[in-house]
């Protein structure tokens, strides 16, 4: 990159996390450059120069570019941007760019401690750190630039606690005074809800998620998402051990009646598996009653659960008071859900089971029979489905089959 930035005479910066990283001792892990110039056409000429193992992604509009690599079987992101000065017309939209120097990208950016840059060209000079960011960085403050920042771009709120969570940072007071503004005067309202999904997304990949999900419900953050989510105990993150990040997103859940929590998922445009997990959460919490019920008989836990989300399933037993539930769910996830019979449908085919739903049937009879210890091996499996079929089990609509 040095070179590339040399040869093209592009001034070029090493700047934000891995900077900020590389200052703390901490482990790089992506590579941001600023670039004075054209910032995809030098990672055009990167791509080109590291080879054909790399892919390029530019967006020449925006004046950024992404340059994948893999290297001794680690895949890395090399980030370029035109260095640039931002005004945000809405509170809470996106930027209006236009290209600026070195110092403006920096004013612009989220925290001093991101706002510092290492020129690559020589000549360049030393760390350029306009905003004190290494002053902050030793006494372990996380600060906004300028007041409005919040207001600008509300997603800082939850950059803020997680990267004071990650560092074992303090948030320094006017910054948290612009935080309480920022949340009381509704700007949390005017970001789009990919957004803060992918701000939570980010959360959640900490190595210790709970940390800034409890002190963002302690600041008001996750009640400024919705109001729901402001109900509860923030200690309900502070489970001994370190809860999994399933187990933080059940738990944001876990309080919320299904009307809410509906809300909620639409706000955060949540789908799939989060979806899943949400929604499940609620239904395990207020299934509890049922569990407990068929807690003893494998068959009717295992036809209780299925289809539940194992995430959600494994992050309730990880946060439900009874202990009997909690066992029961655990004893679905390790074991019962994987039971099969030995017998499948080829086999009871052969044996004379008419084709059509009373295969099936046959199957999942055989299934509850062994998760419930009634047979064991395929020779129990086989005298079952024998005195089935000879019973001359109608398994048609309408008809009992025997129990
Ligand atoms: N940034 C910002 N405001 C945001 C998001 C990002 O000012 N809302 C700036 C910060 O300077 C940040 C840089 O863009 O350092 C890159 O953003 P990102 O990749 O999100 O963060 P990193 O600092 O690389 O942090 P992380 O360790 O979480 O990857």
């Amino acid at each position: 990159m040095r070179q590339l930035a040399a040869e093209s005479g592009t001034p070029a910066y090493l700047v934000g996390g891995p900077v900020r990283d590389a200052l703390l001792g901490a482990r790089l892990s992506d590579l941001d450059f600023a670039v004075v110039g054209d910032a995809p056409a030098l990672a055009r000429r990167l791509a080109a120069r590291l080879g054909c193992g790399s892919r390029l992604t530019a967006h020449p509009r925006f004046g950024t570019a992404t340059v994948a690599f893999t290297a001794d079987g680690i895949d890395g992101h090399i980030d370029l941007v035109t260095a640039r000065r931002e005004s945000y017309p809405r509170p809470g939209q996106l930027p209006r760019v236009t290209p600026g120097s070195i110092a403006d990208d920096l004013a612009r950016r989220d925290f001093s401690i991101n706002a510092m840059a290492l020129p690559l060209t020589p000549g360049d000079g030393e760390l350029l750190d306009p905003q004190e960011g290494l002053a902050d960085l030793e006494a372990g403050v996380v600060r906004i630039l300028h007041p409005r920042s919040f207001a600008d771009d509300p997603t800082r709120l939850l950059r803020a606690v997680r990267y004071e969570q990650r560092f074992g940072f303090r948030i320094d007071p006017a910054t948290r005074a612009a935080m309480a503004v920022a949340v009381s005067d509704g700007y949390m309202d005017a970001v789009s809800g990919d957004r803060w999904r992918r701000e939570l997304e980010r959360i959640l990949d900490e190595a210790n998620p709970s940390a800034p999900m409890r002190r963002a419900a302690e600041l008001g953050l996750l009640a400024g998402l919705h109001p729901a989510l402001g109900r509860g105990h923030p200690g309900r993150y502070a489970d001994p051990g370190q809860p999994t990040p399933d187990e933080c997103l059940a738990a944001l859940f876990a309080p919320l009646s299904t009307g809410e929590a509906e809300q909620v998922i639409g706000r955060l445009r949540l789908s799939g598996r989060w979806a899943a997990l949400a929604r499940d959460t609620i239904e395990l919490r207020d299934g509890e009653p049922q569990i407990r019920a068929v807690a003893g008989r494998p068959s009717a836990l295992a036809r209780l659960l299925a289809g539940r989300e194992p995430g959600a399933v494994a992050a309730w037993a990880g946060l439900t008071a009874d202990p009997a539930v909690a066992a029961a769910l655990r004893r679905y996830l390790d074991e019962l859900r994987f039971v099969r019979p030995e017998l499948d449908g080829a086999a009871l085919l052969a044996m004379g089971a008419p084709q059509g739903p009373a295969v099936g049937e046959i199957l999942s009879r055989l299934r509850d029979a062994r998760l419930d210890g009634a047979v064991t091996g395929a020779d129990g499996e086989l005298a079952l489905a024998r005195s089935l079929l000879a019973g001359g089990v109608n398994f048609g609509p309408g008809i009992a089959a025997p129990r």
